[in-house]
């Protein structure tokens, strides 16, 4: 910081140029003490083959999926793409930590540059990428927050692909413009449970204003994909493949903290699924295990969704109508329907496989809160910072101002670095609510869980 008389002069961004965009994926698994148990077939219960996937994906993202390399490299046409908006500036967060009177050093890496305002475009690219180069005509997909689908549906008119999107019903009622992005991509968007699945037949039946869910969803995508032969299927979250991806975000952060020669104490993200936490911090991990630096990372999960603070690590299936394989990952249990909370990307029953793998390890923690903290850290942030996040990292953002308030209780500096992972434009009615006293902290019962915890299959 420099005094220049009037203006006090702090570096806000810190920013790369193109040309020092990593140029290669980190694939976490290979420097984990144990690989994470492999998915399983439903039917025989062995581990699922490439051939078992292979109606869905495309045979590069089988083999990113299951691959022993330490490393993938990226296509230079994906590279090329990412130029688009990357590398995605990480911030020092100089007037929220005023505000708070810390002596604590926020970072924040932004991804919400990125053509869909998220993280969400890092894996959606790649994924068209090899859908195209497969010969694939349609990707069908799920989404929440509707940021995966304008992602997807955004990289599919770059590469030449249909996209077909089913947008979880609570989200599609409160994010209209969201549906209308992924027109614009010209992608088709179905409000789920719809009447044009099994799947959603199912679950209308039960309820006709069904507020959906990401299982459901997930289930209506891929029982149309697996019944069209020129269709695939693309997931946003959880799988192997869209974690790695994801990774550009940790790689840039590192090359980031390292110009000003900061190393941190706390890496914290938000987890749905689990990808943009992996992406920030597993190459931090991969620093930590190699005993380079000793940040604690932590993942903050909705207290109304709470897969690794109250899920058990079991089997079980990745969507609700049980047509994936079978996963070992933490699970509320596929049948159970999060309430309608507005962080709608968090609305997940499980998480990552791998993910869940590390808790297990102990690498990393997990806490969970309630959705008023998070927009009240939410609301400061975007009043001293400028940006209004989206609805899930505000549960990042939660944690953040608890450490820093936690660190100026001891009197210590600590380096804070969290993932904005989008920004919230397009959610401005949960801040609505929020602003209008309207927002409640949903309490679930042990009772709720223990009724979908019994939908778990028995492996
Ligand atoms: C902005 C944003 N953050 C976070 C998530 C949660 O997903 P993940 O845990 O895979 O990052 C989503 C998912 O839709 C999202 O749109």
């Amino acid at each position: 910081m420099a005094d220049t008389g009037d203006a006090i002069v702090h570096q806000h961004k810190i920013v790369l140029d193109e040309s020092e965009m990593p140029t290669r994926w980190y694939n976490l698994i290979p420097d984990l003490p144990a690989p994470p148990p492999p998915p399983l077939h439903p039917g025989t219960l062995q581990p699922v083959g490439p051939d078992d996937l292979a109606p869905l994906f495309p045979m590069d993202l089988i083999l990113q999926e299951v691959t022993g390399e330490r490393f993938v490299d990226i296509p230079g046409e994906v590279l090329d793409v990412y130029r688009l908006w990357r590398p995605s500036p990480l911030y020092r967060a100089h007037r929220l930590e005023k505000a708070l009177d810390t002596p604590a050093h926020i970072y924040f890496k932004y991804e919400g540059v990125s053509p869909a305002g998220s993280h969400k475009p890092n894996t959606a690219v790649p994924q068209a990428y090899y859908n195209a180069k497969a010969g694939v005509r349609r990707i069908t997909t799920e989404t929440g927050a509707g940021q995966w689908g304008t992602a997807l549906a955004f990289a599919c008119a770059l590469f030449g692909l249909e996209c077909e999107v089913w947008q979880v019903g609570a989200s599609y009622d409160q994010k209209p413009y969201r549906k209308l992005m992924i027109e614009t991509f010209g992608g088709t968007v179905h409000r789920s449970p719809s009447a044009l699945t099994e799947a959603g037949r199912a679950q209308l039946k039960v309820d006709p204003d069904h507020p959906g869910s990401l299982g459901i969803a997930i289930s209506e995508a891929v029982e149309v994909a697996a019944q069209s032969p020129d269709t695939n299927y693309a997931l946003g979250s959880v799988l192997n493949h869209v974690l790695l991806h994801q990774t550009v975000i940790g790689e840039e952060a590192l090359l980031q903290l390292a110009k000003v020669g900061e190393t941190p104490d706390l890496v914290v993200g938000c987890t749905g699924g689990g990808s943009n936490f992996a992406g920030l911090s597993f190459p931090f991990l991969r620093e930590k295990l190699a005993g380079r630096m000793s940040p604690t990372i932590l993942a903050v999960e909705p207290a109304s969704c709470p897969s690794l603070t109250r899920g058990v690590y079991a089997y079980d299936f990745g969507d609700t109508a049980g047509m994936t394989p079978l996963l070992k990952m933490h699970t509320l249990g596929h049948d159970f329907v999060p309430d309608p909370i507005h962080a709608g990307g968090l609305r997940y029953h499980g998480m990552s496989p791998l993910m869940s793998h590390v808790y297990e390890l102990g690498l990393i923690d997990a806490v969970a809160i309630a959705q008023r903290e998070c927009f009240e850290a939410a609301v400061l942030f975007a009043r001293t910072e400028g940006i209004v996040p989206a609805p899930e990292p505000t549960h990042a953002l939660a944690a953040a101002v608890r450490e820093a308030k936690a660190a100026k209780e001891r009197g210590e500096p600590t380096v804070i670095l969290t993932a904005l992972c989008g920004h919230g434009l397009l959610d401005l009615t949960a801040y609505e609510a929020y602003l209008d006293g309207r927002m409640v902290d949903e309490e679930v019962p042990d009772a709720r869980f223990a009724e979908s915890l019994a939908s778990i299959p028995q492996v």
